[in-house]
């Protein structure tokens, strides 16, 4: 069991295996892709992250979430998941994706083991859809969503509101829970791109349960311990949950259990830490002991919160989801 300075019991890995991404989402990249693109000799191979993942695990890492970049844009991926999953200790493989490839390949991951899948969908609206992933087709998306409603006993859509750009639609996102079993989760929006007005597009997860509770009665859900940072509400009467992740207004991290290696084999132990520790040198060298002590040294000086909520800190450095997997 690995406990981290403050207590907290780290057992989730999030493991970016690619940077590449099929989308542009305007909070996430530029629109010609990622600053200084890395070549793909950067990325690790699909031995290093199953490596990495075995010794993650043996450190008591119990949960990994795949992300990207978009996961499923990279070959080879379901092989590389069946294998993933075979790794004796690990109790949950789930992964995040922007859907559009879901439609082809939901089926072919729950059979490569994958339990669960997030869907990152911003809004339904055909023309708000590509001006925020610059482009991307709804439609694709929502064939990806059925799929994986088909397929998946758990299906979660994650929303990042914005301000004047989407946060219309929340209304009609929890209304999709009425008579589909899936958890539509609103995300509130983060700096990521240290962009001086993020504050005016972020919208508080009160806010939205405020909107909600005019229109809907809802009633808080009991709290399950595997489900991450969510606090899930339920339309009364409805079929599945509506959640809210509050990183900025009511930020989690007392409660974090994460580490993220992103697809370059960097170590991080928050999303907005600058400090990384390199693996590659552990896995050239078949250094098993040192990747799981490399592994468990980043985990166990997780800060106690969020650099960005330490005053002037927070326009050091440029984050990009491609590279950190969200
Ligand atoms: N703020 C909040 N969520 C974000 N994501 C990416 N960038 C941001 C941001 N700036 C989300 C994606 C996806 C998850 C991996 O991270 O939408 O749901
Ligand atoms: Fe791709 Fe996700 Fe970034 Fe959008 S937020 S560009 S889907 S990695």
């Amino acid at each position: 069991m690995l406990i981290d300075t403050f207590g907290r019991r780290i057992n989730y890995l999030r493991l970016s295996i690619t940077d590449r991404c099929n989308l542009r989402c305007s909070y996430c990249m530029p629109a010609h892709g990622i600053e200084g693109k890395r070549p793909a000799r950067d990325v690790l191979s699909y031995e290093e992250l199953r490596e990495i993942t075995q010794a993650a695990v043996e450190i008591g890492v119990e949960k990994v979430r795949i992300t990207g970049g978009e996961p499923l844009v990279r070959k080879g991926v379901v092989p590389f998941l069946a294998g993933l999953s075979a790794i004796a200790g690990l109790k949950k493989l789930v992964l995040t994706t922007n859907g559009m490839m879901l439609e082809e390949m939901a089926r072919d991951l729950k059979l490569a083991g994958v339990e669960s899948i997030n869907i990152s969908l911003d809004s339904m609206r055909p023309e708000v859809f590509r001006k925020i992933t610059r482009v991307g087709e709804l439609s694709r998306v929502l064939a990806g969503v059925e799929a994986a409603e088909r397929v998946f006993r758990h299906v979660k859509i994650n929303v990042v509101v914005m301000r004047g750009v989407n946060d219309e639609e929340v209304l009609d996102f929890a209304a999709l829970t009425l008579d589909k079993p899936i958890n539509v989760r609103f995300i509130e929006y983060m700096p990521t791109t240290r962009e001086s007005g993020w504050r005016s597009l972020m919208v508080s997860g009160g806010e939205i349960l405020t909107r909600l509770s005019h229109r809907f009665r809802i009633e808080k859900e009991v709290r399950d311990s595997l489900e991450g940072p969510a606090v899930n509400y339920r339309i009364k009467g409805a079929a599945g949950k509506v959640g809210f992740i509050t990183p900025i207004s009511q930020h989690f991290c007392q409660s974090c259990n994460r580490l993220r290696v992103t697809s370059s084999g960097m170590v991080k132990s928050c999303l907005f830490e600058e400090q990384t520790v390199n693996l590659k040198p552990y896995l050239a060298a078949g250094d098993q002991a040192g990747l799981r002590e490399a592994l468990a040294g980043v985990a166990r000086s997780k800060p106690s919160q969020h650099a960005f909520l330490v005053p002037g800190s927070a326009d050091s450095q440029r984050f990009s989801m491609s590279q950190i997997g969200g």
